[in-house]
């Protein structure tokens, strides 16, 4: 069978919210104990594979199998593995609600981008097969549009399939569509704040790449989900929320404060409920919701113990404090944002990262300290740095013989432009001249080597490429390519 996915790709990125190192942390924080390794991780719809490739590669000692309905996905798939010489990773071409007991069972499985986009048998097929897969204390993540913040995009949604629906053709549905939202963006830009919403929905959508364009607003099926409904069904299924991937949503539960205080008038003390009121006050459009067989210990309370045994890794810097806040400690995030901090053994404990990096730290020492712990955890609700439940293996400092990661090199090689960074998500590789020059550091060639292939490859002066070759090389290993 050829589905929408056979005949336009959709481009396959890595998430790092999605890989068994993030959910494992923040379940281990939720009382619950996860494999940190040698694990058995599934991916469910996993499209061309970029995901579970960085994932697979990233714990070479487990084992990983992603399937999609779109056998050219897996096709692209298997061929970006086998150049990438990742081999704990298989792929095959499978409807999920076909999977019967094929595979085998899985401590972690992963379903991005599939759920609010599949008609209703799918959708349950797709909590069927989690609560099916999951071994005994594993974690499934499953990602999905939300209400109510999603419903201005239906307003889109409408008008755009409405005025491209007798179009065959995917490029020409899509430069129709692309012009109707430029059109939509003139027309509605007003003092009305509910146009002016639209319009900003409509710009928004025109900042996708096209692929992604076509197929999530011009694509079949859109339905986005109340998290409570989704809760609900997973329970039918035999599983247990335990948290969103994105930890912020768990700040209120370990730390409860004013917010939480003011939904306990609508949510009581139910965590559930007062997590589907923040969705009310955020206007909420998507969830990365773990689930885990029922009947595990999910405990939602913050302990300091549960830290030993993650670690912690960041991409910050020491910054000047305010002038009227000389005392404080300020660092600046890789976002551009500032964190000020007064607590001095917390500042200490960020120079350590800081001081380590690309080493992650481990966290033993701080989960003995309830009040570093809790500074620690507060620091990573609000994204200032991540915790794992294994390190990232990278380098900051390339070698003599440059090695980057081989499979931003194989996505390099198949002309995308941006590639898997193996400190998670993806990093865009700006030009030509730095694509040809990832390509080239297999860990065979020397540094002169490489400048010598650089100079003749881009017709420079070979001391030109030569005194280019270590900034080239550090832009890289900021970007979290590098190996060796
Ligand atoms: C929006 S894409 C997301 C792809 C990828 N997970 C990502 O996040 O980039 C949805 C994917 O779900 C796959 N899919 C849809 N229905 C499916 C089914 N019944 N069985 C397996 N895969 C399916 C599609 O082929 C497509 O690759």
């Amino acid at each position: 069978m050829t589905t929408i996915y056979d005949r336009m790709r959709y481009p396959s990125a890595a998430h790092v919210d999605t890989h068994p190192a993030s959910l494992g942390a923040l379940a281990q924080l939720c009382g619950l104990s996860p494999k940190r390794r040698a694990y058995r991780a599934l991916e469910i719809g996993c499209g061309e594979g970029v995901n579970l490739i960085a994932m697979a590669m990233s714990a070479p000692e487990s084992e990983f199998v992603g399937f999609d309905l779109a056998a050219t996905a897996i096709d692209i798939a298997r061929d970006t593995a086998a150049r990438a010489g990742v081999r704990n990773v298989l792929f095959a071409a499978a409807d999920l609600t076909a999977i019967g007991d094929r595979f085998g069972r899985f401590d972690y499985a992963v379903a991005h981008g599939v759920y609010a986009w599949t008609p209703p048998p799918v959708q349950d097929g797709l909590m069927a097969l989690l609560g099916q897969k999951l071994a005994p204390g594993g974690l499934g993540m499953v990602s999905y549009n939300v209400r109510p913040g999603c419903h201005i995009r239906q307003v889109l949604r409408d008008e755009l399939r409405f005025v491209t629906d007798a179009i065959a053709d995917p490029d020409e549905k899509l430069a129709a569509a692309r012009a109707f939202l430029e059109d939509r963006v003139k027309v509605w830009e007003s003092e009305d704040p509910y146009r002016l919403a639209a319009a900003n929905e409509a710009k928004a959508q025109l900042a996708k790449p096209t692929h992604v364009l076509f197929h999530d607003e011009l694509g079949e099926i859109y339905a986005p989900q109340l998290f409570s409904d989704v809760v609900a069904h997973a329970a039918r299924h035999g599983l247990a929320y335990v948290c969103d991937a994105h930890a912020n949503l768990l700040e209120e539960a370990f730390f409860p404060g004013a917010r939480t205080e003011r939904a306990r008038r609508w949510g009581g003390d139910d965590w559930l409920r007062l997590e589907q009121l923040s969705d009310f006050d955020d206007l909420r459009r998507f969830r990365r919701s773990i689930f885990t067989p029922a009947g595990a210990p999910i405990d939602r309370r913050f302990d300091p113990a549960r830290l030993a045994g993650l670690v912690a890794d960041a991409d910050l810097a020491r910054a000047a404090p305010d002038a009227d806040r000389a005392h404080a400690h300020a660092f600046r995030t890789a976002a551009g944002g500032e964190i000020e901090i007064d607590d001095a053994a917390l500042a200490g404990f960020l120079d350590r990262l800081i001081a380590a990096t690309p080493r992650a730290l481990a966290l033993d020492d701080v989960a003995r300290d309830a009040d570093l712990a809790a500074g620690v955890a507060r620091l990573f609700l609000g994204g200032a740095i991540v915790l794992r439940a294994r390190p990232l293996d990278w380098t900051l400092t390339p070698g003599e013989r440059p090695r980057a990661s081989p499979l931003a090199r194989a996505l390099a090689a198949q002309g995308e432009e941006k590639v898997a960074s193996l400190r998670g998500g993806m990093a865009r590789l700006g030009d030509e001249g730095v694509r040809a020059f990832l390509m080239l550091l297999d860990g065979a060639r020397t540094r002169d080597d490489i400048a010598r292939d650089m100079a003749a490859r881009m017709n420079v002066p070979l001391a030109d490429a030569a005194q280019r070759t270590p900034s080239v090389l550090a832009h890289l290993a900021r970007l979290g390519l590098m190996q060796a």
